[in-house]
């Protein structure tokens, strides 16, 4: 092994793909290079990184930005400062570091990096946390502020509610008083995950099924219909889901599971729509009727991509700053935690990448390092 002029070890080991494909077939455990540390790098030993649908996409071949191959996988996870270069001011050795950009290939043991693609957290908060906070809270805490002013009292309804980002969404907007309707899909153990979710600050979780049943009403006798929803599913389930948002209220895109396209009716003579009909019919429920999305209630449809946004605000530290505090603020008062998730030694990195793309996991797989 290799010893770099500081003392410090500089062999590494790395999950490598040379090309796009199935994740398990295509990522390899391997030795890789550590680079000179240059004026303006920093050397970080990773501690443990998660395995996200970006970074299976990402090796696939099919997610909007890819890395040059070969490549390291991995764009999330948190390291530990070894060493810096001379022209490095803020950072020192024993700081932790997690990416300020997508595309570092978290998923190696160390590595070098210039600093301004690293951002330092505190090291007071759990390990797994940090490792997770750099993408889901993130996107999470962005989707709640950007797009609706709510206040306490206000709802949000989300799709995927089980995902990282939907339990952090849970628990910022629990946080801020603003009540949640959680939609997630069926599964033979959904009592269960109606009980956690409930225990992270779900005020209501209802299946895809559900929200097409007049049963659904009764949750708007206690709270408004929500302003905002927030998408990371597309076809039926978003726009089943869309028909519960406010006149004017803003619909968030953020991710595509189903891979299907977002249907919004827009005047009522569609085959979602003629389906409907049929249950406006059934039910004589008018609050259940189409309100067709675009002109009779004037939705907005929004993207949002958390990368540009870190792209927008390059020249933006105070923003980044702002957020971050807030994040670890929760984590510390233990109002955000950890997702739910498995720990997994790198070695077993295969059982992690299958685990991660299994339908019900409901489990983050966390790369221990
Ligand atoms: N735009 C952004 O900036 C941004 C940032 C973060 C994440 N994302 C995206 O958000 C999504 C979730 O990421 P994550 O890390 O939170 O994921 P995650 O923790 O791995 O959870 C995946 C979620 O997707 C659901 N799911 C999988 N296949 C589905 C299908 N066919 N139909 C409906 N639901 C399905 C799973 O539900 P089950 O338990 O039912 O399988 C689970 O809730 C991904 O698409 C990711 O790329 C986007």
């Amino acid at each position: 092994m290799q010893r770099a002029a500081a003392g410090v070890l500089r062999a590494a080991r790395g999950l490598l793909y040379e090309r796009h494909g199935e994740p398990v077939a295509v990522v390899q455990l391997k030795d890789i290079e550590v680079a000179q540390l240059g004026d303006t790098d920093v050397h970080v030993k990773m501690l443990a990184a998660p395995v996200n649908p970006a970074d299976i996409n990402m090796i696939q071949g099919t997610y909007a930005i890819l890395s040059p191959l070969p490549a390291v996988g991995g764009n999330e996870g948190v390291g530990e400062v070894l060493e810096v270069g001379s022209r490095v001011a803020a950072l020192k050795p024993g700081d932790w570091v997690i990416p300020a950009i997508s595309g570092l290939g978290t998923w190696r043991t160390q590595g070098v990096f210039p600093e301004r693609m690293l951002l330092k957290v505190p090291s007071d908060i759990p390990v797994l946390c940090a490792a997770t906070l750099s993408v889901n809270p993130c996107t999470a805490y962005r989707m709640l502020a950007d797009f609706e002013t709510l206040a306490p009292g206000d709802s949000v309804i989300q799709n995927a509610a089980n995902s990282g980002v939907g339990q952090a969404v849970i628990q910022i907007a629990k946080a801020s008083g603003i009540k949640t309707i959680n939609v997630v899909r069926d599964r033979p153990d959904l009592p269960k995950l109606v009980e956690r979710l409930m225990a992270l600050g779900a005020d209501h979780v209802v299946t895809e099924e559900m929200l097409r049943k007049p049963e659904m009403k009764d949750i708007f006798k206690s709270i408004p219909k929500p302003r905002l929803a927030l998408n990371c599913v597309g076809g039926k389930s978003t726009t089943e889901m869309l028909r519960h948002l406010q006149p004017r209220g803003t619909m968030v895109t953020y991710g595509g599971m189903a891979k299907q396209p977002v249907m919004v009716p827009a005047q009522g003579n569609g085959p979602i729509e003629a389906e409907h009909r049929t249950q406006r019919l059934l039910w004589a429920l008018p609050s259940l009727s189409p309100q067709s999305a675009f002109i009779f209630r004037d939705v907005r449809l929004r993207g949002f991509w958390m990368t540009q946004w870190r792209k927008d605000h390059e020249q933006d530290q105070q923003s980044v700053a702002t957020m971050m505090d807030a994040l670890c603020q929760l984590i510390r008062g233990g109002h955000l935690t950890t997702p739910a998730c498995t720990q997994v030694p790198f070695q077993d990195y295969k059982e992690a990448l299958e685990a991660a793309m299994k339908p019900f996991t409901s489990s983050k797989q966390i790369l221990l390092l």
